[in-house]
């Protein structure tokens, strides 16, 4: 199993490559990598789609989503009961997702947020615990939500 999951599309490989060579390499953590791995045109909802699916059958516990955006990535990711995707776009956002919302997706937009800056959300994001309490039941209230 791997610790952690993580996929792109086409507006975010390059991003993904050095995420993937930063966890691995100077994290040590096993991280199963779903690509995309070239620039050629790819649509996000299925590479959203066969990480949440991989989370779902509890092959990993967290994942990681990016895109041009992360916009499209999230709304695909959130269409899927039991997943909580946020898209964040510095360390507060990245730190609230964990400690508020227990997020088991970070999403991150390649083509808005560098690799440093990147790299310094996730390493908050993997270490911040949820806090519980009322946020647990605003949560389990969001797995109620059903059809419009
Ligand atoms: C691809 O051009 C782009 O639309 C995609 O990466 C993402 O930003 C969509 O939300």
């Amino acid at each position: 199993m791997s610790q952690l999951l993580i996929a792109c599309d086409h507006g975010a490989w390059s991003l993904k490559d050095e995420l993937v060579k930063h966890l691995r390499d100077k994290r040590g953590l096993e991280v199963g990598d779903l690509g995309v791995n070239g620039p050629d045109s790819v649509d996000y909802p299925a590479f959203a789609a066969e990480l949440c699916r991989r989370i779902g059958r509890g092959e990993a516990q967290r994942g990681i989503l990016l895109c041009g955006t992360g916009l499209g990535m999230s709304m695909a990711a959130n269409r899927f009961k039991g997943i909580r995707a946020a898209l964040c776009h510095d360390e507060f956002t990245a730190r609230m997702s964990r400690q508020h919302n227990d997020a088991n997706v970070l999403v991150i937009g390649g083509r808005v947020t560098g690799p440093g800056l990147a790299i310094a959300m996730i390493d908050v994001w993997l270490a911040e615990p949820f806090e519980g309490g009322r946020h647990q039941r605003r949560i389990d209230a969001l797995d109620t939500l059903g059809p419009i």
